[in-house]
């Protein structure tokens, strides 16, 4: 019998160089003679980015209320899960997710005040028991954070989506969710600083990697 696929996520506020990262985590992982699906979260399947845009669009005068964003994204993942990530795991390959239920947590929870019990209910009606083996959160002070999204966006020309909209305390809140799962979870949550040069961060990175692939072995 094939044995279960790992399932990895990277997880962090806006501008913490997530995308980076991810593409070191899936060549260190590819390296070592693993199949990586790398996907991301909402979104990973044509129905889920559209259910993505949907959460993302700023357009529009009709604001979107906090309990429907959430089921959004639930609904988002219930799709992915069920197209992408369980098959994956399944077939014994390696998934790499741009962003999870810690998301949920830290964005919907920190961010917008939803009550964690509530979250907790829909991620055990949605994903059954499933839950990452390893969690990457890369975290960096919201100033640091900010420039750097800041810079991205002049570069890019891009406008800001509809969470990059938000306000400084929404992203306070955000991290501070985020480091308390962390805390919560410390075998599984590993907190890597974001706020060093590139080199350090991958080079902490890898050897989380290599711990791992070690302990999984
Ligand atoms: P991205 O910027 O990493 O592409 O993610 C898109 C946005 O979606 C980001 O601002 C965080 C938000 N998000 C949530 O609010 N809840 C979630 O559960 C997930 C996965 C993302």
């Amino acid at each position: 019998m094939t044995r279960r696929g790992r399932f990895i996520t990277l997880e962090g506020g806006e501008g913490v160089g997530k995308t980076t990262n991810l593409a070191l985590v899936v060549d260190h992982l590819e390296a070592h003679g693993i199949e990586v699906v790398r996907t991301r979260e909402p979104g990973g399947t044509p129905r889920a980015e559209a259910i993505r845009g949907l959460l993302l669009d700023p357009a529009g005068n009709e604001p979107l209320d906090d309990d429907a964003e959430l089921l959004l994204v639930f609904a988002a993942r219930a799709q992915h899960l069920a197209r992408v990530v369980r098959p994956a795991l399944e077939r014994g390959a390696w998934v790499v997710c741009d962003r999870f239920t810690d998301a949920t947590f830290a964005y919907q929870g920190g961010g917008r005040g939803i009550d964690a019990s509530r979250i907790a209910e829909l991620e055990a009606f949605v994903q059954r028991g499933l839950t990452p083996d390893l969690t990457l959160l890369l975290d960096m002070p919201m100033a640091a954070a900010q420039r750097r999204l800041e810079g991205r966006l002049d570069h890019d020309g891009g406008e800001r989506d509809r969470f990059e909209r938000e306000r400084a305390e929404f992203f306070e809140a955000v991290r501070r969710a985020y480091l308390a799962r962390a805390k919560a979870a410390p075998d599984r949550v590993c907190v890597v600083n974001a706020d060093q040069p590139l080199d350090a961060v991958q080079d902490e990175l890898r050897t989380l990697l290599d711990d791992r692939l070690e302990a999984w072995s």
